[in-house]
């Protein structure tokens, strides 16, 4: 019998509610009823665990109490992310993620703060406990619709950063390699603005639809006025570079571009994890 049954039962008998007696090592945890497809049996198995909320998706940690094994259910879901989630009276189809790296080590860190069992299970193992989202499958679409804007635009900075190395290679003789690099710089930047222009404009119904949001939008908001101002420095140099053109101001320029990707590619992951989540949710 499996030993998790009960607390199955209970959990779908009473809106997600477990009595304390039955709870275990759940008692004080909000609990979700998490199913997946078995990696090597393909069969689907649920499992009540822990859980925390974080803008518009849910955490699960692979505690398995402590254990020095992984629970089986993240062997499932790296084989197949494809899960369901039972919280409370709803139950949706939701893609896992693993998180790592120091995202990872953060909210970890937080849920043990949350939680000082979560602190324990941590010093009793010797793996790193996995840290897993689950996105809503409906909002995972507008996640990976952000995602594919951001790779437009990380390609098309990639490639006025090939335009300028070109230019320099050449010394900025030809005629062609000066328009071909105006014209990627110009366009690269216009496509940019657009698009941090239209997430501004979202931001304030976000914020209204979820208020946990307003930190995330707060601190994007402000990365998109950095971010405006790099490409008003880069949009100088190159006006520069055009008018008179110099080997030091295109060497200027690729610093510029350098200095712009690196913001970027920061602001992007964020979002890509904060926001793509709550867009197609609002
Ligand atoms: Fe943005
Ligand atoms: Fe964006």
């Amino acid at each position: 019998m499996d030993p998790n049954r009960e607390v199955i039962d209970e959990f779908r008998a009473n809106s997600g509610r477990v009595p304390a007696a039955l709870g275990g090592i759940f008692k004080d945890a909000k609990l979700l009823l998490l199913t997946t497809t078995g990696a090597r049996s393909g069969r689907s198995t649920t499992t009540p665990t822990a859980y925390a909320e974080d803008a518009g998706r849910l955490l699960i940690f692979a505690t398995n109490a402590g254990r020095p094994q992984s629970p089986s259910w993240l062997h499932n879901l790296r084989a197949n992310p494809t899960v369901t989630v039972e919280v409370g009276d709803t139950r949706y189809d939701a893609v896992a993620t693993e998180i790592t790296g120091a995202e990872r080590d953060r909210l970890y860190a937080e849920q043990a703060a949350r939680d000082p069992a979560f602190a324990i299970y941590q010093q009793n193992t010797a793996r790193k406990i996995q840290v897993v989202a689950l996105t809503p499958a409906r909002v995972s679409a507008a996640a990976a619709h952000l995602k594919e804007i951001h790779d437009g635009l990380r390609k098309q900075l990639d490639d006025t950063l090939a335009t300028v190395d070109a230019y320099l290679a050449g010394n900025g003789q030809l005629p062609e390699s000066t328009n071909d690099l105006q014209r990627h710089c110009l366009s690269f930047c216009s496509a940019l603005h657009a698009h941090h222009t239209r997430e501004d404009g979202v931001f304030p119904t976000l914020a209204a639809t979820f208020p946990e949001l307003k930190p995330t939008l707060d601190r994007l908001a402000r990365e998109h006025e950095t971010v405006a101002a790099l490409n008003v420095q880069l949009t100088e140099t190159l006006a520069q570079l055009t008018t008179a053109p110099a080997h030091e101001t295109a060497v200027h320029l690729r610093d510029d571009l350098h200095h712009l990707a690196a913001e970027l590619e920061a602001h992007y992951t964020y979002e890509e994890a904060h926001l793509g989540p709550a867009l197609d949710a609002a």
